[in-house]
């Protein structure tokens, strides 16, 4: 455990300061791969003999295409290439990279995001499970699924933080909170790795706080709230064995991040000790130049290189300038090899020099098992999250109804699979239109289908048909919301509203007055308003994956129950945003007073808040307790609630522990996810769930790096979502 040491501050004591984060110190952590002396001196061997050239080309990345020269395999040109995703095809590519002169394989990437050829929710959506476990699952199957096609190493996943549904990037992400965005980043890292594959932490860093949510945007972000918020993801995926970190397109405080030393050298493989190698996105060593960063490709390679970035994706500017800046002495020759080890360190580490590639002729059977499945339908069902159902709407109990479905997506293949595909095929999603149709018989119901409208909803032509079929039915379900093209990189939206006439669609359908359930497909937030008031039940469903539409079927008919949780605010309106559960305080908060922190024309509260999601059933809390009142560093808080089941049905509820610093040197949020856990409860039935959650863990950093936990009183609320909780508190002394 990191040393504690006191600091004053100018208004209280601080009690101990973290070297690093919220988790212990890098040496302290069990790393799935150390440094390993035997492997390091092949590297040194390997080094001795290799040319500046070879060298540099362990540095690039290529992006492959139909048409990809394998001689810049052949010849050592490229280290590492990605977007092949044919066995055959990277079999060859393996095969012409073990001919060249020093028989070094090639890193194989991808981007596989949420699944190679079976298609899980959006990460996203796998964030809104809050289930740690099965997301390491899902990852486990991509992971498992693209090493049979030749692959080492997945592009992923993305734990970009972020407050602002503006930014299309959303769907790649796990949300607002830094808590859970670690708890997803680690079981992601290491499920891609327990399938065969290694990951790469994207994009690093303050990508995901791109000003007014507009891709690729600059950001401004204090160096405590970084530490605070946006890097703990980054270092729990290191932790959890991340080979690779991408360096994001973004300028962070002024310094793009592709040539930022202060996050790629000083935090990242300084104080996290991270030994594998960083990669650049895009081209986006080119993009120096228009960051006004660089004034010439060269300064644009020396600037990344001496910044700590190791490898260049997609570029030429490393190809065209290393060796140069090398011989006029501007790039020592060290830190050239020191990234070439790097890289080469890597391959060893992922078996490439020892290990047998895949079999191509074996890949095909290896994909889309049925076990596979299986595993994304629950993933599917878990993400789900029910925002509303008035008088228990859901789940429907058709047997001997007429059941209305409509909306364009509801039959649409590539809007149930999500942006971001990698090897997914249509032919194998399963659509809600689909896995309904084939419930009715046996179910006793009847399903007429009318699209409305395409899913983007562009025109109205097709509403009369769909509001004669809802008039027609007893119960209607309406599918809209974002297609898998609005919902990825490059796709930021100044209004969150269904898209398009969607909204008109929804409103003629309720106003044929029988009941409506609204699913709503998409990546991120919307401002859904209108449907929240006007619409009795509503379930989001994100972009469910390749069986999100038997899990959807299952769920709106009660085979299953949905159990997500929103991980990012929805807010009422697009001006609201940022919009974000753990706010600091301001002077003077919202009240009825003209002169307090509110808007004129809309609330200050979230539509829904984070956290928040329903069920077929209802918790209770009570009987909020901590073991110890007063506790002092090294100490470990433990509190005790009890959830009762108070509804009809089993069910899980996920149990989240808040606590708020109401009084320190820095304001602090008004509160702050420190812990959670889905618990199974049985009708009627009470469980009592525990947390231990380290006094470590209530500080925060200050803009100098250092981490102070404060004595003094902290508050901890625990309940259902960041809003509806019950609390007691503790204090901490010296
Ligand atoms: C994205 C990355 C992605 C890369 C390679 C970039 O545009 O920002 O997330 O991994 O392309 O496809």
């Amino acid at each position: 455990m990191a040393a504690w040491r006191r600091i004053g501050t100018a208004c209280c004591v601080a009690l101990g300061v973290l070297a690093g984060s919220l988790t212990a110190g890098a040496a302290d952590v069990a790393r799935p791969f150390g440094l390993d002396p035997a492997v390091e001196q092949r590297i040194d061997d390997l080094l001795a003999r290799m040319t500046l050239a070879e060298k540099i080309g362990q540095l690039r990345q290529g992006g492959w295409s139909p048409d990809f020269d394998l001689g810049q395999a052949s010849r050592g040109e490229i280290g590492s290439l990605t977007n092949a995703e044919d066995p055959h095809e990277t079999a060859r590519i393996q095969q012409a990279a073990r001919s060249s002169r020093l028989g070094i394989p090639i890193l194989l990437a991808d981007n596989v995001i949420h699944g190679f050829r079976t298609l899980f929710p959006v990460p996203i959506a796998l964030a809104a499970s809050f289930e740690p476990d099965l997301v390491e699952e899902a990852s486990a199957w991509a992971g498992r699924e693209a090493h049979a096609a030749g692959l080492h190493w997945t592009l992923a996943p993305m734990v970009d933080l972020t407050r602002d549904p503006r930014w299309g990037r959303v769907v790649e992400g796990p949300g607002e909170d830094p808590v859970l965005g670690a708890a997803m980043a680690a079981a992601q890292v290491r499920g891609f790795l327990k399938g065969g594959i290694m990951a790469s932490l994207k994009h690093y860093a303050g990508y995901g706080a791109a000003e007014a949510g507009r891709d690729y945007n600059t950001t401004e972000i204090s160096p405590g709230t970084m530490r605070d918020i946006y890097l703990p993801a980054f270092r729990a995926g290191v932790e959890a064995g991340s080979q690779s970190v991408m360096a994001a397109f973004n300028a962070l405080n002024g310094t793009p991040a592709t040539a930022n030393p202060w996050t790629l050298q000083t935090i990242l493989k300084g104080e996290w000790g991270f030994d594998g190698f960083v990669i650049s996105d895009w081209d986006s060593v080119w993009e120096l130049m228009n960051h006004g960063h660089a004034g010439s490709p060269a300064e644009a390679a020396r600037r990344a290189m001496l910044a700590g970035l190791d490898v260049e994706m997609a570029g030429d500017m490393f190809k065209e300038n290393l060796a140069d800046e090398v011989a006029a002495g501007r790039i020592p020759p060290a830190r050239i090899d020191d990234a070439v080890r790097r890289v080469l360190r890597v391959k060893f580490r992922m078996g490439l020099f020892d290990r047998p590639d895949p079999d191509p002729a074996a890949a095909e059977a290896q994909m889309l098992t049925p076990a596979a499945r299986e595993a994304a339908k629950a993933a599917a069902i878990a993400s789900f999250v029910l925002l509303k159902n008035d008088r228990d709407l859901l789940p429907l109990a058709p047997r001997g109804k007429r059941v209305a479905l409509i909306g364009g997506i509801a039959a649409s293949p590539a809007d149930h699979m999500g942006s971001w595909g990698a090897n997914g095929r249509q032919d194998d999603a399963v659509t809600l239109a689909t896995a309904l149709t084939a419930k009715a018989a046996a179910g006793g119901f009847t399903v007429t289908t009318a699209a409305g409208c395409d899913p983007a909803c562009r025109s109205e032509e097709g509403f009369a048909e769909a509001v004669a079929v809802a008039r027609a039915a007893d119960v209607v379900v309406v599918a809209l919301g974002e297609p898998w093209w609005m919902t990825a990189e490059g796709t930021s939206r100044t209004q969150l509203g269904l898209p398009n006439r969607q909204q008109a669609l929804l409103e003629a359908v309720a106003a044929t007055g029988k009941p409506v359930v609204l699913v709503v497909f998409g990546g991120r937030p919307m401002t859904i308003g209108w449907a929240a008031e006007h619409v009795p039940a509503i379930l989001y469903a994100w972009s469910p994956g390749t069986m999100g539409g038997a899990a959807l079927a299952e769920v709106l008919l009660g085979e299953a129950a949905p159990t997500g949780r929103l991980p990012m605010t929805m807010p009422r309106a697009v001006g609201q945003i940022p919009l974000y559960y753990n706010h600091l305080p301001t002077g003077r908060p919202p009240t009825g007073d003209h002169y307090s922190s509110k808007y004129i024309d809309e609330e200050v509260t979230p539509l829904f808040p984070f956290g928040y999601g329903l069920t077929y059933t209802r918790f209770a809390y009570a009987n909020l307790r901590l073991a110890e009142h007063v506790l002092k560093p090294g100490d470990t808080v433990e509190a005790s609630v009890s959830v009762t089941n108070t509804g009809p049905r089993a069910g899980r509820e996920t149990v989240q522990l808040y606590m708020r610093d109401p009084v320190a040197s820095k304001s602090r949020p008004v509160r702050e996810l420190k812990a959670f856990r889905k618990v199974s409860i049985a009708p009627g039935a009470t469980e009592r769930v525990t947390f231990r959650v380290p006094v470590e863990a209530f500080g925060f950093h200050l803009d100098d790096g250092r981490y102070v936990v404060e004595p003094g009183r902290f508050e901890i609320h625990v309940g259902g979502s960041a809003t509806d909780t019950i609390g007691t508190g503790f204090e901490v002394r010296n």
